[in-house]
């Protein structure tokens, strides 16, 4: 078969952000972040306070480090060294979901086997330890409203998430009552954060100049460095995968619809490897003219990967994932259009992401000039897609114009379990 050109051109333009249209979209974030500072509920973003400063970088001690907020769930018992440096001395993981055998969160789970599970965990990181004391940070990757750094309300599961129970709870109060029952009295939760803000202290404790922190993964979300809340500097998570001042295309409708929570997380729906993958699937099945027009193929954003990745004449590879997926073989003339397909989904959601950072820069900018600073990134779709750095360094170009040069992205490998270490070490400080 041949696919359509005209409906393949329509979907291309809708998958595509024009300058102008990106600029809007930069200036509309930096505007409900000003909204926000003023009053959050004028605003899309929720804007959360986190209690917590950047790092002193004079950080010692050992702490156990809680990971929670993807499938897979880490534990680490981090010694904390102090001048940037740290030696992880234990680590541990487990899905939260395997196929065929259980799924912790799904809507016929209970909470009491997800934090029954994180507990579990934490009893395999000390080895079996229940009488020498530990501090634990626990870096908890969902909105939540805290009163200080230790006390965390989960809003609303996002990321498909369905484990009934958890919502409106404290989650360190779910997390204690885990401990309490395997005999854990020994480890004590101290303080609890986000992702990306994990991200940002584990950044800004090995390199100054750091004051936004971001997750590019299942999932994503950025937040920075207030300079001043209630007078002092505090990170605030923004939520911005909440952002809702796009123009979706009727695939991201789609998505939305179909989804866990319909009308949540608009950005997030259109930028992150849960759902990019997902949009193939349904651009895709239009062009094949599937029946069933918005059949999910299955597609991840690993397959995307894949398939920009095949920079071949013949688009072998692309060939071969598709046929994986779908059982269609494509001609190389329409091969060589569904990888230009996952290029504009994937060039979309770099272009995305960077203007709510360039709205964040603007921000913090003021009417001077943008500061040299890096942007820490942590996550499989900022660290293993391609093209994906190369568009956001063009996005800021485009948007910052000479004073681009100011600024960079850096990948923070693996911050998630450092800067819960470094919270844990900050709030005992
Ligand atoms: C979702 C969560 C957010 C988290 C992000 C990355 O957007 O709501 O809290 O930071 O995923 O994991």
């Amino acid at each position: 078969m041949a696919f359509d050109k005209q409906l393949f051109d329509s979907i291309i333009e809708e998958f595509t952000v024009a300058p102008e249209e990106l600029r809007t979209i930069a200036a509309d974030f930096r505007y409900d972040l000003k909204q926000g500072l003023a009053d959050p509920e004028q605003s899309s973003l929720r804007m959360l306070k986190s209690y917590l400063g950047l790092p002193t970088g004079k950080e010692q001690g050992e702490y156990l480090a809680l990971d929670f907020g993807g499938t897979n769930v880490r534990v680490l018992r981090i010694r904390l060294e102090g001048e940037g440096k740290f030696e992880i001395l234990k680590k541990v993981a487990k899905p939260l979901i395997v196929e065929g055998e259980y799924d912790y969160i799904g809507a016929s789970s209970t909470k009491d086997q997800m934090f029954g599970l994180l507990a579990e965990l934490i009893d395999e990181a000390v080895e079996g330890n229940h009488e020498q004391k530990y501090l634990l940070g626990h870096t908890f990757s969902f909105p939540s409203s805290q009163t200080d750094v230790n006390n965390a309300r989960l809003i609303i599961w996002t990321k498909e998430f369905a484990t009934p129970g958890v919502e409106g709870e404290v989650v360190n109060d779910l997390l204690k009552e885990a401990l309490d029952k395997r005999g854990l009295t020994n480890v004590e939760p101290v303080a609890v954060l986000n992702d990306t803000v994990a991200v940002l202290l584990s950044a800004a404790y090995k390199q100054s100049g750091t004051y936004i922190g971001s997750i590019y993964a299942t999932g994503h979300n950025t937040c920075y460095l207030e300079p001043n809340v209630d007078g002092v500097p505090m990170i605030l998570n923004l939520e911005s995968g909440g952002f809702m001042k796009l123009l979706p295309s009727r695939f991201d409708n789609v998505i939305d619809e179909q989804s866990e929570k319909p009308g949540e997380q608009r950005l997030e729906k259109m930028v992150s490897g849960r759902y990019m993958g997902e949009l193939y699937s349904l651009a895709l099945s239009e062009l094949l003219g599937t029946k069933d027009k918005w059949k999910s193929y299955g597609f991840t954003a690993i397959d995307l990967s894949g398939i920009l990745a095949d920079e071949g004449k013949e688009r072998s590879e692309v060939q071969k994932i598709v046929a994986e997926r779908t059982g269609v073989s494509l001609t190389a003339a329409d091969a060589e259009m569904a990888r230009d397909l996952a290029v504009a989904i994937s060039k979309r959601s770099a272009r995305l992401v960077t203007a709510t950072f360039v709205g964040i820069i603007w921000q913090l900018t003021g009417s001077g000039k943008v500061q040299q600073q890096h942007i820490a990134v942590d996550g499989s779709v900022y660290e293993k897609m391609p093209f994906v750095k190369e568009n956001i360094m063009r996005a800021l170009s485009e948007l910052l114009g000479e004073e681009a040069a100011q600024v960079d992205t850096v990948l923070d490998n693996g911050g998630s379990g450092l800067g819960a270490a470094l919270a844990a070490a900050m709030a005992r400080a």
